[in-house]
């Protein structure tokens, strides 16, 4: 496979999610079950703000999803304890193999596009020691709204200068993948959890357990 540069999902694609469960270890009864959920209202509440044309930040969106999920578990945390398990979000750590893949991809132009708000980008690139691998770290807050609306995607072909079709577009997210599929981008899908497609359109042009194999294919 022929790339000259790779633009990469966040969260969930190079830093793994589950990692927030460390800090709810002592708050909730099932940092699990309370993760799953604020995951998932943090991305509802992000696909409803950009349809309702109200966009807030990543930061905010993912602190008003906390506070859903705490009442829906019962959950009391004092104001130092609810800081502590959003500021989990600056320091998601990476997958094991995403600092030695992005090594070998190096030599292309690498890039980020994410939901995340410019601040919360900085620090979990920061504390995952990944930030000087990359040229290019886009966040939506540019355009206002959240993926998978095209707009966010076209951020990538405008920052890194290559028409869509010449860069590869890398994602965990299965509906992320479907967006950019849908944009028009190449895409590779990280299907770390051996989970169905979106039925949402086309699918992806490349899929791969994990990061090391992107790298075998687009190295290879
Ligand atoms: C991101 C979300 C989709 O990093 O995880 O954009």
């Amino acid at each position: 496979m022929r790339v000259e540069a790779l633009v990469f999902d966040l969260f969930g694609t190079l830093v793994d999610v589950s990692s927030v469960e460390g800090a709810c270890a002592g708050e909730a009864p099932d940092p699990h079950a309370f993760v799953t959920l604020w995951r998932q209202k943090q991305l509802e509440y992000s696909w409803l703000r950009a349809l309702m044309g109200r966009y807030e930040d990543f930061w905010s969106v993912t602190s008003a999803a906390l506070d859903y999920s705490l009442e829906r578990f019962k959950m009391t945390p004092g104001d130092a304890a609810r800081r502590r398990l959003l500021e989990a979000w600056l320091a998601v750590r990476p997958y094991p193999e995403t600092a030695a893949a992005l090594a070998r991809l190096q030599p292309r132009s690498l890039a980020i596009l994410s939901n995340g708000s410019p601040h919360m980008l900085e620090q979990v690139l920061r504390s995952a020691g990944l930030r000087d691998r990359f040229a290019h770290v886009l966040s939506v807050e540019e355009v206002r709204t959240y993926k998978p609306a095209p707009a966010v995607y076209a951020l990538a072909e405008r920052h890194v200068g290559l028409p869509r079709e010449r860069l590869l577009f890398v994602s965990s997210n299965a509906w992320d993948v479907a967006g950019a599929r849908a944009f028009g981008l190449r895409v590779a899908w990280v299907n770390r959890a051996g989970g169905p497609p979106e039925r949402l359109g086309e699918g992806p042009d490349l899929i791969v357990r994990d990061l090391a194999e992107l790298a075998d294919h687009v190295t290879g």
